[in-house]
């Protein structure tokens, strides 16, 4: 136990899973198959995972140890009332509907919330949750700060949800249009930033002014709190696991992807405060989409992984290691000259593409370039959180240009050691050196939605 600036992994390798070493000439093979679009290389051409944290964590001893004790019952499954306790226990919430994934979770409750036509307000909406908003009929509209944009820049908590903004947008449109609030915390859009107290309980005031509900989206809720105890003033001294229960006091109730912070490969839910008309709703809702509403979709061995998960994810020592391991990341990256989201986030490290590559233009998909770059390099496998992520105008069929364009390095928890940092900061360099080689990119194949998940592309001098 030392001082270090990033704490060593507060745990030991029982087991392992080898990886997959491969030539430049294998990968430049596999990225071509793959239309030059990372999320179609298969797996075992990666060497480096970084495409998403989600459910792509290890689990403990302690939670396989857990797999044996699944209790399959179609109805009362033991394992669903653990989740109900750890959920009381650290949320303090009364009521759980447990869900396949995160989606799951949005599919079930938001109807209950709104009236089509109405505005759903969030700091940031995360793909999926937009798209459940307007399957549901809704509008989704985000409420960033203005330091989120600025990436060069410190500041604590670049994901806050800009309060005056919200506020004048009520004002605007009028408080009976917009249905209820979103909280996402971390803030993973913004680059995976926290939100601080202060601004939760600031939404808090807006949303008894005006009479609506606060649904904390709570995939990374454990590494936010984890912030609020490292920068906020006065949490110093208070366990991660009180300030989570504070952050929930400020809200009226969850969803979550449980794949993230309570470090399953599989799991969500959705818990609510004291709302027993709701609860009843997302029950009824929950069994013909996802299951019956003790299990949501998940097997009891599931369950029960996500039982243990949840107190495994809040662990203190844990959380200073996965908060020290991005920022030894980024603090490497950034010594080599690459320009980052800063501070880093708590589930990835965000690079600004648009300043490596200032004069590609956002239609040639700058990250995109440095994605594949990075792959041909070293067999990393980031993700583009820029233009070719956002889409096209659906009204004008224009290429919209989005206001970040971004490389996200995705940290799967508990997974990579801090050798894995360095490799990815040896292809980074790699990278860097030959930036005025890269070129840009036009799609072979342009689905008409989601295009980024299986679009195929062609680098423009091809
Ligand atoms: N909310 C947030 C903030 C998320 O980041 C995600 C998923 C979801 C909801 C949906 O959860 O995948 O379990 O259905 N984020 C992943 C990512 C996919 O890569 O950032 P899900």
């Amino acid at each position: 136990m030392s001082n270090a600036k990033h704490p060593a992994e507060p745990f030991k390798i029982k087991m392992i899973e080898p990886l997959n070493i491969t030539t430049r000439e294998q990968r430049e093979k596999a990225l071509k198959e793959a239309g030059y679009n990372p999320f179609l290389l298969k797996s075992k051409d990666v060497y480096i995972d970084l495409l998403t944290d989600s459910g792509t964590g290890a689990m403990s001893d302690n939670q396989w140890a857990g797999l044996m004790l699944g209790d399959e019952a179609y109805a009362g499954s033991k394992n669903f009332y653990n989740i109900c306790d750890a959920v009381k226990d650290i949320f303090e919430y009364n009521y759980v509907v447990p869900t396949h994934q995160g989606r799951g979770a949005e599919q079930v409750l938001f109807p209950l919330l709104l009236t089509p036509g109405q505005y759903v307000c969030s700091n940031h909406h995360f793909d999926t949750t937009k798209a459940h908003v307007e399957l549901s009929g809704a509008k989704a509209r985000n409420f960033l700060i203005p330091e989120a944009t600025d990436t060069g820049t410190y500041y604590d908590f670049k994901g806050n949800f800009n309060i005056p903004a919200l506020e004048a947008f009520i004002e605007e449109v009028g408080s009976e249009n917009v249905a209820f609030f979103i909280m996402t915390v971390t803030n993973n859009s913004a680059g995976g930033q926290p939100v601080s107290m202060a601004n939760m309980k600031e939404l808090k005031r807006v949303a008894d002014k005006y009479g609506k509900r606060i649904v904390m989206d709570s995939a990374r809720f454990a590494e936010n709190a984890m912030f609020i105890k490292q920068r906020e003033p006065g949490y110093e001294n208070t366990s991660v696991k009180d300030i989570i229960t504070e952050m929930y006091s400020y809200a009226d109730m969850l969803t979550m992807s449980a794949k993230k912070d309570a470090i399953v490969n599989m799991g969500g839910m959705i818990a609510i405060k004291n709302d027993e008309e709701i609860y009843r709703g997302a029950q009824a809702r929950c069994v013909p989409m996802e299951g019956f509403a003790t299990y949501g979709g998940l097997s009891g061995r599931d369950m029960e992984a996500l039982a243990r998960g949840l107190y495994e994810g809040i662990d203190e020592d844990y959380l200073a290691y996965r908060l020290g391991q991005i920022k030894y990341l980024g603090d490497k990256l950034m010594e080599i000259g690459v320009p980052i989201q800063y501070p880093t986030g708590g589930h990835a490290v965000f690079v600004d593409a648009r300043k490596i590559l200032p004069d590609m233009p956002g239609y040639e998909f700058p990250a995109q370039a440095i994605c594949n770059a990075l792959y041909l390099e070293s067999g990393v496998r980031p993700v583009e959180i820029g233009s070719f992520l956002l889409g096209r105008n659906p009204q004008t069929g224009e290429q919209e240009e989005s206001a970040l364009e971004l490389v996200r390095l995705t940290i799967p928890r508990r997974v990579y050691t801090q050798s894995h940092m360095d490799e990815i900061v040896e292809g980074f360099k790699e990278v860097m050196a030959h930036k005025d080689e890269l070129v840009g990119l036009t799609f072979d194949y342009e689905p008409p939605v989601l295009r980024h998940f299986l679009a195929r592309l062609r680098p423009l001098n091809k």
